[in-house]
């Protein structure tokens, strides 16, 4: 039996993530550098009669999954129609992060399936036709794709490298309460930001977290009116020796503190999960290079 086609889903942190203007279709502009941590779900497929997906893992109870509005199987349907290839294959997803959290769970996700069934049905669309694909399935989903440092602004479609960054660890926080995209961005009040990518290339974490505290979550005043938990979190996050920023990702609840090493991103971790032992929360590196 060939071994299963293995891709990780590394979960995705709006370093910051300024909303920039709103389209008529609703969709908002964004400002956003997107980064990848060492933590994330895994995708495997294998060979197939017709398409099926199981879901295992710590997170997996959360979601709602197996039928055709998963997004795992809706990235494989869409990957075969565009190929004009069966979709015929077993989809293995093992979920650790947390479900509708910020952090890109079912974005990463739906690419890593994407990349794992090129793989195994020998397909490769067209880099535009990719990316158009990937957007059809959600804002992030591109992003996802590419898994590493990444301005992106549009409504996440537009996309360019980021400047080099350096290493750092990242504690995820996350209360265990799921947080809806759209109702965030409902909430959302106030004006428009500028867009202010960051052009430099940070020396070490305190440089990148000195450019990222003259920038903001735009989407954190609403989603901490809508889940308190996120201001805790955040003050968790803050108190915890070496942390050098605290801020939420995405559209939350997950919130991120920025360390310097991983010793401190480690006792960081444990001192939030000895706070809130029921919340999820992980140390992890920052995947500063491609
Ligand atoms: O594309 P995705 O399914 O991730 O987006 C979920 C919802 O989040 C959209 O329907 C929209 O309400 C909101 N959204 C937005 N602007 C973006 C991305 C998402 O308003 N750039």
């Amino acid at each position: 039996m060939t071994p299963p086609i293995r891709v990780d889903a590394w979960a995705k942190v709006n370093l910051f993530l300024h909303v920039t203007g709103k389209r008529p279709d609703g969709y908002h502009l964004l400002d956003s550098l997107v980064v990848f941590a060492g933590i994330g779900d895994t995708v495997e497929a294998v060979p197939g009669d017709r398409l099926t997906l199981t879901v295992s893992g710590p997170t997996a109870p959360l979601l709602d999954t197996l039928n055709d509005d998963n997004i795992v199987l809706k990235a494989a349907q869409k990957l075969a129609d565009a190929c004009g290839v069966q979709a015929r294959a077993h989809l293995a997803l093992t979920k650790r992060l947390p479900v509708a959290a910020g952090i890109g769970g079912g974005s990463a996700d739906a690419a890593a399936a994407l990349r794992a069934l090129m793989e195994l049905w020998q397909v490769a669309p067209s880099a535009p036709d990719l990316h158009d694909l990937a957007l059809s399935l959600g804002a992030d989903v591109p992003v996802c794709l590419r898994g590493a440092p990444t301005r992106m602004y549009g409504i996440g479609d537009k996309l360019e490298a980021a400047p080099a960054l350096p290493p750092a660890w990242l504690v995820l926080v996350n209360p265990r309460i799921g947080l809806s995209t759209p109702a965030v961005f409902k909430a959302r009040q106030g004006c428009f930001r500028d867009a202010l990518p960051v052009t430099i290339s940070p020396v070490d974490a305190a440089q990148l977290a000195a450019e990222l505290r003259r920038r903001d979550n735009d989407l954190s005043a609403a989603a901490q009116s809508l889940v308190p938990e996120i201001t805790q979190a955040l003050s968790l996050l803050d108190a915890t020796p070496g942390c050098l920023l605290a801020r939420m990702s995405g559209s939350g609840a997950t919130c991120f503190g920025l360390y310097a090493d991983p010793a401190s991103a480690q006792q960081a971790a444990d001192q939030i999960l000895a706070h809130r032992p029921g919340w999820w929360c992980h140390a992890a590196p920052m995947l500063s290079t491609p």
